[in-house]
């Protein structure tokens, strides 16, 4: 009895033209427009990004998917939360048969959601995309920061059931879950603030990660971390800042934990990232440290192998160069 992976978003924002432009032109993902507001579409299913119009951003909502009603409710129970019954059109809104809503102990609500359901219509790119990695992997992951990381931690791992993945302490303590074979769908910090930093999307194809990028380039979107690879899951990617101030990274090559029993849980001691991943928001003294680490590994000729993902839908392969 455990959560499966991460569903949806849902959040209010302010700027909702710069939503729609930033959801069509950087994650090139599919826009669908309604009474309640933005409808961001990744693959099959009917929402992974709600984004409510309201005179100001409001904290992300993370849905996290369960087996079915019984599985949320035990769930809550274990939590010993009072959670509150999400009403029929907000269900159908996030693409779900129901879901339940409560707080963590950090004051972050969640909702736990089952049966999830599909468009009537198949997902289509704002512009040609090659797809999303999504499928039992959930829509991505999303990082938290929370202000006591040791009960947060614990009401995870302990109630919710997420695998701890492995923990860094650089660029500040960091701790990363799964709850399917997706490194991480989950990871917990101290970032000096509370709330959501960011969401990671991947794409199935290698261009779209340059296409996205280029279009935040382009764009004039901050480019809060460059283009780098992730020393835990492999992942290639870079972080944009939204228009909501918290960030989604785009990536790319995920490793997937695919034996658990020989899973082996560790500290990140050779820092975040393999190469790249120049941070603009951490302090002078964290560039320098960080820095410093990319030059041990690049001196240590530290390596990781690439992961195609397989699945590709046979349109990614688009028109082949000449
Ligand atoms: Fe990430």
């Amino acid at each position: 009895m455990a959560v499966q992976g991460l569903a949806y978003l849902v959040t209010e924002v302010a700027e909702v033209e710069a939503w729609r432009s930033f959801v069509e032109r950087v994650l090139g993902a599919q826009l669908v427009e309604n009474a309640d507001g933005l409808t961001v579409r990744l693959d099959e299913r009917a929402a992974r990004l709600l984004l409510r119009p309201a005179s100001a951003d409001g904290p992300v909502v993370a849905g996290w998917q369960v087996a079915d009603e019984r599985a949320a409710h035990e769930l809550a129970g274990r939590a010993g939360a009072q959670a509150v019954p999400g009403a029929a059109p907000e269900a159908a809104a996030r693409g779900v048969e129901g879901f339940i809503g409560f707080e963590d102990p950090s004051g972050q609500n969640l909702e736990l959601c089952w049966g999830p359901l599909d468009a009537a219509t198949p997902f289509c790119g704002a512009r040609p995309h090659g797809g999303f990695r999504t499928g039992e992997l959930g829509m991505g992951h999303a990082v938290w920061s929370l202000a006591d990381l040791g009960v947060a931690r614990s009401f995870y791992e302990e109630v919710l059931g997420f695998r701890p993945s492995d923990f860094a302490t650089v660029p500040g303590p960091l701790y990363f879950f799964h709850a399917n074979p997706r490194h991480h769908s989950l990871a917990l910090g101290e970032l000096g603030f509370v709330g959501l930093h960011h969401v990671m999307v991947e794409v199935l194809d290698f261009d779209d990660l340059g296409r996205s990028y280029d279009a935040a380039i382009e764009g004039g979107w901050p480019i809060i971390s460059s283009l780098g690879r992730h020393t835990n899951d492999h992942v290639t990617s870079f972080y944009v800042r939204t228009p909501s101030n918290w960030a989604v990274e785009v990536g790319w090559g995920g490793l997937l934990i695919v034996d658990e029993a020989s899973w082996q849980v560790r500290e990140l001691t050779e820092g975040p990232s393999l190469w790249g991943h120049e941070r603009t928001w951490v302090s002078d003294e964290m560039k320098v440290r960080q820095r410093e680490l990319r030059h041990q590994a690049a001196a240590e000729n530290l390596r990781a192998p690439l992961h195609l993902p397989a699945g590709m839908p046979a349109d990614v392969e688009g028109v082949p160069l000449r």
